[in-house]
């Protein structure tokens, strides 16, 4: 590294949890992007804990309109509103799509920054920077991220210092998604 680290082309780092047997499937998918059936998109605001939660609970009530069994409801919302308070404790503000597939959802969570020092600090269960706000609301037990992960079929997340994060969770519908556990 040293000397050649100021020319090489900066890559911002990126982290990758998929359930086993999945990896390939899943990673194609949310690389892709097929066209969804339904897309639903929210503004997240910061500091807003009065409203964050909304992206989160009309999906679950969207999806639960389309037969969606109850635990596989709880595993989006569960993700979703993580997800949602981590845009509102720890950044300028974001937004999130939902993207319904007639088999999966994938939502996507993009936020103004500040962006995030250390991916994989940020996924240890436990290591937190929320503010005294977040604190009050009853957040930042660090343990969000984690909660995300073990909710879902696939997650992505990229961020880098001063940039923007990126969060994307996939999550099957049917409990061929629990196979691999
Ligand atoms: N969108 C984001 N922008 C900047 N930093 C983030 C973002 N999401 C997470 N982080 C960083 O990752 C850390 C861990 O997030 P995680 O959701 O696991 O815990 P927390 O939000 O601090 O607490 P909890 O979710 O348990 O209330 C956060 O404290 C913050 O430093
Ligand atoms: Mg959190």
């Amino acid at each position: 590294m040293k000397g050649s680290e100021a020319v090489k082309s900066k890559s911002i780092p990126e982290y990758w949890a998929i359930k086993p047997g999945f990896e390939e499937e899943i990673k194609k998918i949310i690389n892709e992007r097929p066209e969804p059936e339904i897309s639903l998109d929210y503004e997240i605001a910061e500091n807003d804990y009065v409203k964050t939660g909304k992206a989160s609970s009309d999906v679950k009530f969207f999806l639960k309109k389309l037969g969606v069994n109850p635990e596989v409801l709880r595993r989006v919302a569960v993700a979703s509103y993580e997800a949602e308070i981590n845009v509102t404790a720890h950044s300028k503000g974001g937004k999130v799509t939902a993207n319904i597939y007639s088999d999966y959802i994938i939502m996507m969570f993009e936020d103004y920054g500040p962006g995030i020092a250390d991916i994989e600090q940020a996924m240890q269960p436990g290591f937190s920077t929320a503010n005294e706000l977040a604190r009050e609301m009853g957040f930042g037990a660090g343990l969000g991220l984690p909660n995300i992960k073990k909710n879902c079929d696939g997650m992505y997340l990229s961020s880098e210092p001063g940039g923007s994060t990126t969060l994307i969770f996939f999550i099957y519908y049917e409990e061929k998604s629990y196979a691999a556990k």
